[in-house]
Parts: C-alpha cells; structure tokens; sequence
C-alpha cells in the first residue's frame, strides 16, 4: 500500500526521498512523486510506474533541490493509477502525501466545489489538500486540527507549507507513520526501512496526535495543541537486515532466513523446556480461562491461524475459529468474556484485521495478537501481543513471517495443552525439544533446492493448477496455493483431497498438474487414494512427503522428499518445498518476485 517519506535537514532531498521511497517499494505501488520546496516555492514532479522512471523524469526535466521535501509511492484506490492522480497533491501553498482512504471525500469535494474550488484528480487525497487549503489561517497545526475534524477513514498525512518552508507537519489515523530523528535532520516514513539508512532512532506517531518536524526539532501536540512527550525507540536491526544480502530476491533470502527467525522467535519463549510467555503477560491461569479461540487474519496469516487451529484443537482440544478478518468484522460475531480472540497480523497494520480487533475487544473478549512489527496498531491496541522475531520481511509474498506466526502456535498449542492438563509436563517438555530441531531441518531442506526448481520448470507454462492434502496437509496446502497465485498468476486451488471428488475433479484432466501433500502418516494411505484418482484423470502429480516413506512409483510423477520430524510439525518442514515452488516458477516465467502485480504487504485499506 502507499508509502510516505519526508525529509527535512541540511542535504539536498530529492535523492535521500527516492532512496527511502525505494526501501518502501515492497509495500505494493503503481506511482510515485515527491514534493520540495525549491527557492520557496512548493514543487512538485510525480509519475504513473516505477520510483526509476520517476528519475529519468527529473533526469530529462531537472532534479528538484531543496533541504526539505515529502514523496509518495500510490496503490490506487481512488482514481486509476496515472500520472494525475500521484500523490503529492495541493496547490502553490500547501501540498500533501497520503495513504489510507478518506471514506467522506465526495461530500468534502462537494463542499469545496461550491466555494469554487477545482479539482484536477480523482483522488480523496486531494480533497484533504484543498480542505486544508480552506481551512489555512497562517497556523498550521490548527489547520490540520480543524481539516481532520472534518474528515472520516483512515490516514497518515504529509504536509509542506510555503509559509513555513523548512518544516514538515504530519498527522495520521488508522493508517501508520513513525518520525526519524537524525543528527540535524528529520524524517517522516511509512516504516521503519525507509529511514533505517539514516538513522535507527524514531517515535510512533499516535491517533491524531501532530507531529512538527524542523532539522533540528521536532515537537508533537494532541489536537487541543497540548505538547505530547513521547518516547524514542531505537531499531534492533540494521540495513543489512533491510537488504538482499547477496540473494537475486528479497523472497529467497526471507525463505533463507526461516531456520533464524524459528530461533529467535522460539529461544526467548522456553524457559526449563517449557514454553513461557510470561514476557508478554501471558500466564498459564490466563490460557487456561478461556472456553473458545476465534483466529482472526488476512491472507498468509489467516493460513498460519489455519496451521493453529489444527494443532490448538489436537494437542489442547479447544474450539477454535478461524475467520477472514473481513468477514469477522461484518458477520456479527458471538463473543463472550471468556473467548479469546488472537489477531495474526505480519505488518500489525491491516485493516480488516485492525478493525476485527477493535470489534472483539468493544464486544468484551480477550484480544491477543501474533504481530512482527513492533509498536504497530494491532500490538498496541491488543490486550496481550507475541511479537515474532522475523525480522523485517521486505517480499510482498509472506514466507518467514508465516513461519514464525505457525512456530507461536505451536507453542501456544503445548502450553495451552499443558495448562489445560491434556498433555504432562513431559510430554509438552518432548515437543518443545521437537520444535527446537524445526530449524535444522529446514537447512536439509533448503540444500535440495535446485530439485525443486526443476519441479518447478515443469509448472511455469501451466495455467490451472491443485494442491491436496488432508488434516494438516489441507491447511498447509491453502498456503501453498496462494504463494504459488500470488507471485507466479498460476491459477491454483487447495482442496481437502477427499472433497475432490464431490466435484472439481471434473476438471483434472492432463492440462492439470496436482500438488499432493502427504506428511500425515495416519492420512496417508488415503490421500494416496487421491492421488491415483487424479492420476488416472491424466493429471501430472508432484507428491510432497516424508523421505522415508515408500511411494508407489506409478501414482506419482515427482515425489519432494522431506527430512522426518513429528507429523504434527510437518507443516513447518513442508511449507519450505511449496514456498521453493511458487519462488521458482515466478522467477523462471519472469514475473517481478518480490513486488506481485496488483499485490501490496500491507492493506492498510479495507
Ligand atoms: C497482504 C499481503 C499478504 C499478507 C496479508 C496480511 O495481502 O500481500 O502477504 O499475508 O496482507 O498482512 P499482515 O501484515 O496482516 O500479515
């Protein structure tokens, strides 16, 4: 989704502006543009595509000069992407950068429109541009007050004044952005990356609050322009971590990093070889009060709480829901005091989940989140957080962070297991052991690789594709297939594999290649079953399983086998082949691995 940086010191900004905008390009964009005030005036240079074609514009029509300026990668929602509709919008006196949706902007346009104001885009964010424009008496911060009073939906807001040429104002709501300070310089962001080069140090800006950014000063006030005191946090990681770091993509290298995040996010939570969440208030009577668990979350983290549902109700035998974060919140749901709602979210700032919380904690359930960026909407707001430690995850299509959010819920699931007294300490002690050696077989796993790319040379010209597995396999293969949708535009689908024949195997035919996942021993009989039914269709079958199982090799075309570890954490070791899988194919059609079409990493838009 859209990215916002602004820069406000001693250097020239334009190049510091689309350096940091490109440390934002794995959110998902379709234009960019920034603004300077150049010789006090407000100038801006914006286009439709990518940052490099923003700097052969200004290689062909002059690079803007200025100490202090704001630039915008746009996702579009309102207006097509264009050169136009590119943020940043205004006018000769105040111009703006935008992410989020401005849900009233057509009666603000409305209103504007009949004080003779006109419009040259169609976007919300301009509306918010000429409003401030209306509302501008020479003092900023009451200004933006009186505008954001007026508006409704979700933003995070840069403004450039001409009256006040060596400041940036920001302001923001439902959507976020953290201000950097450096030595003599300022800078607002969109996340940490986009700054991280410059400086490690940066506040959170909260709901409403406004932030006034000068080279050497920064103040911050609530809307009633009482002064806010706020605490510095510090990055506890560095560019490199924001880098490639050698690999041809972001997603490759986040693949890579999977055996590290598992470690970084599990160590701290085993205390004796029992799992401990005590660092995030969690004790075992809180875990062992709660009669239901509804997992709430979008896209690859909805597909962890998958993973977490099969193993919560295994291992601890309470109910739990899973629900699409954008359903949840529109589906009335039944909550009481005693269910507890977890919030899985990588980015901790997407909007259906962000509001899936706010509904769950109105409506008096406990709220707990699984979350990797810290300080975001949802680790705040939520009433317990486990952050994972994954690190900054750069690809649009989610791998580690996937891994590390299955890794929490696998420890949830011991201890919950535990406090419940369904399992003894020993055996939680046993598969605590068992999740520690996760990391070590992804490493075997990540050894074979050139074999999956040669499966996946066999996929790259198919158009339809299906993925089936049973159990745990099942909830493993949903992710698979989007990974594989996300980044390669194969069409793919996940059935339970027993389903198949309740209708879509009238498509299998051999144009139709199956993905087979089978590392449930107790299932795997059967889902060989379905494997044969396929194969006698015609279909071309990729078998991921345990190496050491024996597989008939007529049933099958390729087998990926896999290193054995206990078949409830399989999903760990065979998410690898699959991610290898849908990174491969997308590399070999050629397609933009690290940045999908159409895609963005965080919707902070519902
Ligand atoms: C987007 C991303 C996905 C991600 C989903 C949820 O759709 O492209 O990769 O899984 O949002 O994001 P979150 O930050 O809440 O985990």
């Amino acid at each position: 989704m859209c990215g916002i940086v602004g820069y406000v010191g001693q250097k020239d900004c334009t190049k510091i502006l689309l350096d940091s905008l490109s440390k934002l390009e794995y959110r998902g964009y379709d234009s960019a543009g920034v603004a300077v005030v150049q010789n006090g005036k407000l100038v801006t240079k914006k286009n439709k595509g990518r940052l490099s074609g923003l700097e052969e514009k200004m290689d062909k029509e002059g690079w803007l000069k200025g100490t202090c300026g704001i630039g915008h990668t746009r996702w579009a929602t309102h207006g097509e992407p264009s050169d136009i509709n590119s943020h940043p919008h205004g006018n000769a006196n105040i111009t703006i950068v935008h992410n989020g949706i401005i849900e009233n902007y057509k009666k603000i346009k409305d209103f504007l429109e009949s004080k003779g104001y006109e419009f040259a885009s169609q976007t919300d964010t301009e509306t918010v541009a000429k409003l401030l424009d209306y509302y501008y008496n020479g003092d900023p911060r009451e200004t933006i007050t009186r505008a954001i009073s007026e508006i409704e939906g979700s933003y995070a807001l840069g403004i450039l004044f001409k009256d006040f040429p060596n400041e940036i104002f920001a302001v923001r709501k439902d959507s976020p952005l953290i201000v950097g300070v450096g030595d003599g310089e300022s800078f607002i962001a969109s996340d940490v990356p986009a700054i991280i080069k410059y400086t490690k140090n940066y506040y959170l800006l909260e709901e409403n609050e406004i932030a006034d950014l000068k080279a050497d000063k920064i103040t911050f006030c609530d809307i009633h322009g009482m002064s806010v005191q706020k605490e510095l946090h510090t990055a506890n990681w560095d560019m490199e971590a924001a880098e490639k770091g050698g690999y041809e993509h972001f997603m490759l290298k986040e693949i890579h990093e999977q055996p590290n995040a598992i470690k970084m996010t599990v160590s701290p939570r085993i205390v004796d070889g029992m799992p401990d969440f005590s660092e995030s208030g969690i004790s075992r009577e809180l875990l062992n009060s709660f009669n239901r668990i509804f997992i709430v979350a979008c896209g690859t983290a909805m597909y962890a709480g998958t993973v977490g549902k099969y193993v919560i109700e295994r291992l601890a035998r309470i109910p739990v829901t899973v629900d699409v974060a954008s359903e949840f919140r529109y589906r009335n749901p039944i909550l009481t005091d005693k269910d507890l709602v977890i919030l899985v979210s990588q980015s901790g700032e997407t909007a259906d989940t962000l509001a899936s919380l706010r509904l769950a904690k109105k409506i008096g359930a406990t709220t707990m989140s699984i979350v990797n960026v810290k300080g975001s909407s949802i680790a705040r707001e939520s009433d317990y957080v486990i952050y994972s430690h994954a690190g900054p995850e750069i690809s649009v299509a989610s791998t580690k962070a996937y891994m590390v959010q299955i890794s929490i819920f696998y420890l949830l699931a011991f201890e919950l297991a535990y406090s419940n007294d369904i399992i003894t300490k020993d055996e939680c002690r046993r598969l605590v052991s068992v999740l520690q050696t996760v990391p070590d077989k992804i490493e075997e796993v990540l050894k074979d690789k050139d074999e999956v790319s040669h499966i996946a040379s066999q996929l790259m010209s198919t158009e339809n594709l299906f993925y089936i597995g049973r159990g745990l396999d099942y909830a493993l293969s949903m992710e698979g297939s989007l990974k594989l949708k996300e980044i390669s535009y194969i069409h793919s689908e996940a059935y339970a594999a027993g389903e198949l024949k309740h209708g879509p195997i009238s498509l299998i035919n051999d144009d139709m290649p199956v993905i087979a996942v089978a590392t449930q021993r107790e299932l795997f009989d059967k889902t060989i079953s379905n494997v044969k039914e396929v194969k006698a269709r015609g279909a071309k079958v990729i078998l991921v399983t345990h190496s050491s199982m024996s597989v008939d090799e007529e049933a099958v075309d390729f087998v990926i086998g896999l290193p054995t570890i206990d078949d409830m954490l399989m999903p760990m070791i065979a998410a690898v082949p699959l991610q290898l899988i849908a990174y491969y194919t997308s590399v070999l059609k050629g397609n933009d691995v690290d940045k999908p079409r159409n895609l963005a990493k965080s919707v902070t838009v519902e």
